[in-house]
């Protein structure tokens, strides 16, 4: 002890023994995975799996599938999170086993004022408001949506509080809001640097409403180019990188045990350009959803609404709006690249998937 004078020895051994339960403690949850026999990148004490291989990871998950498999194991932090890209594993949790076990999402709880809101709320507390809203999004009440809003409002008071029915509105706006935009940014992105693509969804646009005419809704959503252009962008770019859910029980799917308490993180980005799915899964090819080739897309590799009874409740409704503003607006602009135009794009490292940049284009009168 000659070199360490200062403190005495019951001093150091409460030092070392401080120390030693500091990093057992930052270790304590990363055994996990290990123990599963599942695979995965090594986490670090308290920092676990975060940034150790690359800096974002929504956008870089596509190097786990060919180290790892379709299932491997991640660390944020010191909370286990297992990544499922196995189609079979993600029916089981995504649809057959909702109610059951995988309900609900990982709760943050920074919602505040916005603490019932459906996207929010778990289990029964979220059937009801989920089982209140629903009927407002079939396709029917879409298509009425101005007649029938009068009416719709009165169903929703006699079945929800005050306050549940102020967070739903204000959260419809929050959802729908900013992941639509994205979608038309990355729509006119998509357009501008695919001009025969442009084109074509032009010509299909000009034969389906002549003369520039009013948009119909009926004729709107039996346009199949269009509809194949609007699914390709977002496979290529959905605005939720990654969905999640909570395990309330430990279950086995498919050999693996997903412990209680487990958050099952679907790397939806990723999954988009796994190239064993999608061949040159880069190119945008609006192609692979035409009418033919749609049939022989497993359904639980794309998921840009996610899917399940917990799916996006506004999927239909964004799908209109989406469809509407392209059709209106190609049917009298045109986009093209211009010096000015980021490619590829630089991603936006938080939130939802989006440019860091805002996308510059040209725009042509036609
Ligand atoms: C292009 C636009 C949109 C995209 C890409 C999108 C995507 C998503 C995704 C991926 C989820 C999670 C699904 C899951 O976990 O399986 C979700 C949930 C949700 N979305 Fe959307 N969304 C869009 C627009 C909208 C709009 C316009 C509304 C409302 C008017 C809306 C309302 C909701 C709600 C309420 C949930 C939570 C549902 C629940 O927990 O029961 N979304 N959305």
């Amino acid at each position: 002890m000659g070199c360490l004078p200062f403190f005495s020895v019951e001093t150091w051994i409460l030092l070392i023994t401080f120390i030693c339960i500091f990093v057992i403690y930052g270790n304590w949850t990363h055994g996990i995975f290990e123990n599963l026999g599942i695979p995965g990148p090594k986490p670090y004490t308290y920092w676990g799996t975060i940034g150790r291989h690359n800096k974002v990871c929504t956008y870089f998950e596509i190097i786990f599938i060919t180290k790892y498999g379709k299932v491997w194991g991640m660390y944020e932090f010191r909370s286990p999170m297992l990544a499922v890209m196995d189609p079979d594993m993600l029916k089981t949790i995504l649809v057959k086993q909702c109610f059951t076990y995988f309900t609900n999402r990982r709760n943050i709880r920074l919602n505040g004022d916005l603490y019932d809101s459906v996207s929010t709320v778990e289990d029964d507390h979220w059937r009801r408001i989920r089982n209140v809203l629903t009927p407002s999004f079939t396709s029917g009440h879409i298509k009425e949506m101005f007649k029938i809003m009068k009416h719709l409002s009165s169903k929703l008071t006699a079945s929800l509080t005050d306050h549940e029915i102020l967070t739903q509105a204000t959260m419809f706006m929050v959802a729908g809001y900013e992941t639509s935009a994205t979608t038309l940014a990355f729509l006119a992105y998509n357009l501008a640097r695919n001009p025969e693509v442009m084109k074509r969804l032009q010509e299909e646009i000009d034969s389906t409403f002549p003369n520039k005419g009013a948009v119909r809704y009926e004729e709107l959503l039996q346009m199949e180019y269009l509809d194949s252009v609007v699914n390709e962008s977002m496979r290529l770019y959905p605005p939720a990188g990654r969905l999640d859910r909570v395990a309330k029980k430990t279950v086995e799917i498919r050999g693996i045990t997903i412990p209680k308490d487990m958050i099952v993180m679907i790397p939806v980005y990723a999954l988009h350009r796994d190239p064993d799915l999608w061949p040159e899964p880069e190119e945008f090819k609006p192609d692979r959803f035409s009418k033919q080739n749609k049939r022989s897309i497993n359904p639980y590799t794309y998921l840009p609404f996610g899917t399940g009874p917990r799916n996006c409740l506004g999927m239909r409704f964004a799908l209109v709006l989406v469809k509407l503003a392209l059709v209106e607006v190609l049917q009298n602009y045109s986009f093209s690249v211009c010096g000015e135009t980021e490619i590829p794009l630089t991603m936006d490292p938080g939130g939802l998937v989006g440019p860091l940049n805002p996308i510059k284009l040209k725009v042509t009168t036609r």
